[in-house]
């Protein structure tokens, strides 16, 4: 361990939130200042990449300024710039890692770029002391699913992803199809509350018998398919059960073959990463699974399951305990990998 606190600030931009968070040697967050753009891209029924730009540009100075002010830090006293150069959309993370940059130069400290992926992952550390490394995790976004074995801090094996749709994806597209807005997952997270998740008995695709891959598109087309033909036979469209019956194909599928790779890797914890790690269905499940085997489950709040600079910051001060610098000639990444 260093003697001396390491300060990072985090800078997130990589799609509709702009974040700048301050967090203290890796786990304690100090402020996590979220701007979500939610509200500006709901009537499109998803994220328009130029307006998401537009709106970083914006926002991304009053972000950070409230991240300091409201950590009681001067920028002075910062160790290290962290900030993601990817996987995201090109435009939007062109924004904080162009300011970032800017941050590091004028005040002579290290830039320091984090894949957004390991962003989600080190979310389970903020305010926490006991999860540690080795664990394994389900990264569960709009843009990803991955079971991950986590070696160390930064040390990943991807056991597992999707092979077309990303979970979270799945859950807005059915949302919008049912009529119930964007973002999906929180609104068909509280219709299917209400209603009976085996109304429909929805495909689950565990794939080849020793795969932690995932695949929802025939999920999805089933989903459709069973509402053109409501449609086409005027039976009326029982949303909140449908809902729950979509709901529970794809969270059956998630908690299984988390559970299967923590236990095909004897691991004591699992931590669940990502937007859908939200879903309140999949806490209960794998709680209950794990507490079956004599495992333990853990999640981020809320908000730090979401996009947010403070998982940024965190990921960072790992790199920056090994000395991973960034030059400044780093460039986004639309597509990169963990
Ligand atoms: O991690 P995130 O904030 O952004 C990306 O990196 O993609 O994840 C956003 C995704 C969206 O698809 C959203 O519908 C989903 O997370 N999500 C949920 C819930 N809350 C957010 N999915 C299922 N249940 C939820 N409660
Ligand atoms: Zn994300």
């Amino acid at each position: 361990m260093l003697e001396k606190d390491s300060l990072i600030l985090g800078i997130e931009s990589s799609c509709d939130e702009t974040s700048a968070a301050i967090v203290k040697n890796g786990r304690d967050c100090l402020s996590n200042i979220i701007y979500s753009q939610i509200e500006i891209h709901q009537p499109y029924g998803g994220v328009v990449p130029e307006v998401a730009s537009r709106n970083h540009i914006k926002m991304i100075d009053v972000v950070v300024e409230k991240a300091l002010v409201g950590s009681g830090v001067m920028l002075k006293d910062i160790d290290a710039i962290a900030v993601t150069y990817g996987p995201g959309l090109i435009g939007s993370l062109l924004v904080g890692l162009s300011y970032a940059k800017a941050v590091a130069y004028s005040i002579e400290k290290p830039l320091i770029g984090v894949n957004h992926i390991d962003g989600h992952i080190c979310a389970n550390y903020i305010n926490n002391d006991y999860v540690k490394p080795p664990f394994i995790t389900l990264v569960a976004s709009g843009g990803h699913t991955n079971i991950i074995f986590v070696k160390d801090y930064g040390s990943y094996e991807v056991m597992g992803q999707t092979r077309d749709d990303a979970a979270g994806e799945a859950f807005d597209k059915i949302s919008r199809s049912l009529g119930l807005g964007y973002p999906g997952g929180p609104a068909i997270d509280q219709a299917a509350k209400i209603g009976n998740s085996c109304f429909v008995d929805f495909p689950r695709a565990y794939l080849e018998e020793d795969s932690y891959d995932f695949s929802f598109s025939g999920l999805k087309s089933a989903v459709l398919n069973y509402l053109n033909t409501c449609k086409m036979k005027e039976i009326p469209i029982e949303v909140n059960h449908i809902a729950a019956s979509f709901q529970a194909a794809v969270i059956d599928v998630l908690a299984n073959k988390t559970m299967k790779a923590a236990l095909a890797r004897g691991m004591s914890s699992i931590c669940l990463s990502g937007g859908v790690a939200r879903n309140s269905l999949l806490r209960t499940r794998l709680e209950t699974m794990a507490s079956h085997k004599g495992l333990v489950v853990h999640f981020p709040e809320p908000d730090l399951c979401s996009d947010n600079a403070a998982m940024i910051a965190s990921a960072g001060y790992y790199q920056y305990m090994k000395g991973q610098y960034s030059s400044f000639e780093l460039n986004a990444v639309a597509n990169l990998k963990i």
